[in-house]
């Protein structure tokens, strides 16, 4: 599962391909305003060329990889982890629109609705570097999460990862779920997560714009 042959014929040198619209943010950001809200082109693809298609993950709770030394090569360098506070929901908010999409907006302001809040964030100098959320739109499952292009390949996108699988787990659930997922090799290599079998579209397969 996740990634899908196209079957296109032999003479022809491309085809335009358009499948149902997932969640990651790039999708989501591709998505607004120009296109029908619950499919996109995604582009001419080549003969022989793979489409990936939008699968959730599963996460072993019980088998995290221990974070301790992760979070202290983020303190290490100035980077605060912590759950975001209901105050500061429009910065949290204004931060998901700026780099990201009007849905994760949306997520994010019901994460911050939670108590306790369902959103940790990694912030630097009184400004935020990335955000994530869980138990949000589903229960058990993480996401939204982002990382300020900027400030990618740190440390902060494992973190607050991290820390709200660990959140997950404090809560009494023995699995998380990692919903539409975009970089599954991310997920797979920083907590364990395998591949839903299936869950292509899951739940975003019928999205309002
Ligand atoms: C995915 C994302 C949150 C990762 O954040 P990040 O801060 O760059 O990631 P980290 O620095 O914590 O990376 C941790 C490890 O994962 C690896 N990694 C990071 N992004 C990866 C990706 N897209 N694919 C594969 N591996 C990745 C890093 O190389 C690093 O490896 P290491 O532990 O061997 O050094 C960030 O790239 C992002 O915001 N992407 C856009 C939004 C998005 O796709 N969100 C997920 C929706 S499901």
């Amino acid at each position: 599962m996740g990634t899908q042959r196209l079957e296109l014929k032999p003479d022809s040198k491309s085809a335009e391909i358009r499948v149902i619209c997932g969640y990651s943010s790039e999708l989501s950001r591709m998505q607004e305003p120009t296109v029908e809200p619950s499919r996109l082109v995604i582009g001419r693809l080549a003969f022989g060329d793979f489409i990936r298609l939008m699968i959730d993950m599963l996460v072993r709770l019980y088998d995290l990889p221990e974070s301790g030394e992760l979070y202290s090569k983020v303190a290490a360098q100035g980077i605060t982890l912590r759950r975001a506070r209901a105050f500061e929901k429009h910065t949290v908010a204004g931060f998901a629109r700026t780099h990201f999409s009007a849905k994760w907006v949306s997520e994010v302001e019901v994460a911050i609705t939670r108590q306790p809040v369902a959103c940790f964030i990694a912030t630097k100098d009184k400004a935020i570097l990335g955000f994530a959320c869980y138990d949000t739109t589903m229960r058990g499952f993480f996401g939204p999460t982002g990382v300020a292009e900027a400030a990618r390949g740190t440390g902060i996108g494992k973190a607050l990862l991290m820390k709200s699988l660990e959140a997950l787990r404090e809560l009494g659930h023995a699995y998380a779920f990692i919903g539409g997922v975009g970089p599954r090799e991310f997920y797979a290599k920083a907590c364990g997560a395998v591949e839903i079998p299936g869950s292509d579209p899951g739940i975003y397969g019928d999205i309002l714009p």
